[in-house]
């Protein structure tokens, strides 16, 4: 994909469903007795995966134009799939799915693509473990292929060494399926999507923070009843941050993005670029089950630098390298740390982000938890049109090509159909506003 400078970008859009939101969906609504029905489910690669993995255990699922409808049998419905579980590209469904899997009475093997399986399973290896799951990683890596052998289940209590919400969710599915509660904590508040929606679902979960530690937590009950469920997804702001970005960067722009999911575990990117100087308006504050949605009025803005890190980096995690481009083109310098998860997501990012805005011309240090950015201000011409290897990661893929959007001269996004794992149809949405 070819992606020249732009004059200005204006319009309105409505994003791509949650992707987090559409996979959690599709599993409780699995896991549910009786039907439901999903509108606004992102119909990507990696959503499509979780799809198909649970068609693969007996579950009924119908893809109508506007909705999904989910067939659901109750927490011991599923079978024993003929075949391993292909989670493709997807990392939710790879580790959301073993927590489920843990309880159920037949083994099962997940496999993936070569990116998902370079990546990280001791994290849900260890809780897994403890609860009484015989989990192995097929080749001894602690990667997939992961062959899962459920059955009875003990509640723990779980510290989380990472603040990651598919670690938290992998536990509290298998907590489900536990002989006691499940607690389990984590450095920083991660998204909170599995909590929220098991609780629309009938689930009995308490988020609190715990006092002995003062860390976020949260206790799962076992054994609910789930029942069926109309859910509405709203759009993702994972999604929405090309558009943000694009339209705070390039000049004479106003973009409105309608229903985007605003949950303040997930809405770091719009705090970061209100504290960059940015012109973020959002309108028409609504929820749908829980989740806080709104309409956005981004407007073309003079950046300057900022820090990110703590508490912030999970609340927005995957926006982190449209944000590193934001800081490419913002006065000033901008640090980025204590976002070591970076480089075990489906590339090391840190080191994408690093190689290839160098490669435009963005003088910067990576460190070994995040990278330290010295922006130029949009008149100092800071980036040069180069040609991009997003190595199969899509939001590197999006993220450069707003890059390209500022760059002196056309960039160049190779495999760019790498945008269907989690946005197909991202480059037409992108030339709809004018680029
Ligand atoms: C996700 C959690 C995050 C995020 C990923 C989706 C989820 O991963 O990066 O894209 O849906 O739970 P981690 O749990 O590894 O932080």
């Amino acid at each position: 994909m070819i992606i020249d400078k732009a004059e200005s970008l204006k319009g309105t859009l409505t994003v791509p469903g949650d992707k987090s939101i559409s996979h959690r969906a599709v599993m409780l609504g699995s896991l549910s007795e009786g039907d439901t029905y999903i509108r606004g489910f992102l119909k990507s690669a990696d959503c499509l995966a979780t799809i198909d993995c649970f068609r693969r255990m007996g579950i009924d699922i119908e893809e109508n134009e506007d909705r999904l409808i989910i067939h659901g049998k109750g927490l011991h419905g599923l079978c024993a799939p003929k075949e391993p579980l292909n989670a493709m590209n997807s990392g939710t469904t790879t580790r959301i799915l073993s927590g489920i899997l843990a309880g159920q009475d037949f083994p099962v093997t997940i496999i993936g693509d070569e990116s998902l399986s370079r990546r990280p399973m001791k994290r849900i290896i260890d809780p897994l473990t403890r609860m009484g799951c015989r989990i192995t990683s097929v080749n001894g890596n602690n990667c997939l292929p992961l062959t899962i052998h459920g059955g009875c289940l003990s509640g723990i209590r779980y510290e989380s060494p990472v603040a990651s919400a598919q670690v938290k969710s992998c536990v509290a599915m298998a907590a489900l399926y536990a002989d006691s509660p499940v607690t389990i904590t984590e450095p920083y508040l991660s998204r909170n999507h599995t909590e929220l929606m098991l609780r629309g679902f009938g689930g009995n979960v308490t988020s609190f923070t715990d006092p002995e530690t003062g860390r976020p937590a949260c206790t799962v009950m076992p054994n609910p009843r789930l029942t069926g469920q109309s859910v509405t997804v709203p759009g993702d702001i994972s999604s929405a941050a090309y558009f943000i970005a694009a339209a705070l960067l390039v000049p004479n722009s106003e973009v409105t993005l309608k229903n985007v999911g605003i949950n303040p575990t997930r809405d770091g990117i719009l705090r970061v670029a209100r504290a960059m100087g940015g012109s973020v308006e959002v309108t028409n504050l609504r929820s749908e089950g829980g989740e806080p949605t709104a309409d956005l009025i981004i407007r073309s803005s003079a950046l300057h630098g900022t820090t990110i890190g703590g508490a912030l980096i999970p609340t927005l995690i995957d926006e982190l390298p449209v944000i590193a481009v934001m800081a490419a083109c913002a006065e000033g310098t901008t640090v980025i740390r204590d976002a070591g998860e970076l480089r075990v997501k489906e590339s090391d990012r840190l080191s994408l982000i690093a190689a290839n805005l160098s490669a435009m011309g963005v003088s910067l240090t990576e460190t070994e938890d995040g990278i330290i950015i010295e922006g130029k201000p949009l008149k100092m011409a800071p980036l040069r049109g180069v040609s991009v290897d997003p190595k199969k990661d899509h939001r590197m893929a999006m993220a450069f090509a707003v890059a390209g959007l500022v760059a002196e001269g056309p960039t160049k996004i190779l495999d760019a159909g790498c945008v269907d794992i989690s946005y197909p149809g991202f480059f037409e949405d992108l030339a709809s506003l004018g680029a």
